[in-house]
């Protein structure tokens, strides 16, 4: 499925709606990767998603810690946990394994999502995950591709 969106405001809007759509698995953690360039919103998505399910602590972009954990307030969400990982500084998917990634796939309260996941897809393939790729448009547009 693939949307265009023109706004910010549209962009959280939709991102909110997607978020409606998740609800755990019985085995697996639930994951979202994100891809699209520097810039294209993949941070901001992870945001509004975190809002809309219940985060009230301030969301920032992981990259120079890598990994964060966020806690949900109960009543918006069926997760205990938003994981937000970014990828852009790892090199290869064992680097994910530090961050004991197995570990957290194995937890169905979890929701992880990962920018770049470019960056580490060998870790990724023997996981199922809900793709999303983000494309700036002129205007400051954005595509969004589900995948
Ligand atoms: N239509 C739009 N949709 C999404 N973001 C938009 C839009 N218009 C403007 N923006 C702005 O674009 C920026 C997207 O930045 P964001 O940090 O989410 O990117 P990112 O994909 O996470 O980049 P990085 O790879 O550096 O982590 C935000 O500052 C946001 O306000
Ligand atoms: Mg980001």
């Amino acid at each position: 499925m693939q949307r265009i969106i023109h706004t910010l405001t549209e962009f959280e809007e939709e991102a909110a709606r997607f978020s409606h759509s998740l609800a755990p698995t019985v085995k697996w953690a639930t994951l979202i990767t994100l891809s699209g360039e520097l810039g294209a919103g993949k941070t901001a998505f992870t945001k509004a998603v975190a809002r809309t399910l219940g985060v009230t602590e301030t969301v920032n972009s992981p990259t120079f810690v890598l990994e964060k954990i966020y806690k949900f307030g109960s009543a918006n969400s069926e997760f205990e946990r938003l994981i937000h990982i970014d990828a852009y500084r790892l090199e290869k998917g064992s680097d994910l394994a530090s961050l004991g990634f197995d570990e957290i796939m194995q937890e169905p309260e979890n929701l992880i999502l990962l920018e770049w996941p470019e960056k580490v897809a060998d870790a990724l393939v023997k996981f199922t995950a809900k793709t999303i790729s983000i494309e700036v448009l002129p205007d400051n547009a954005r595509k969004l591709v589900y995948g």
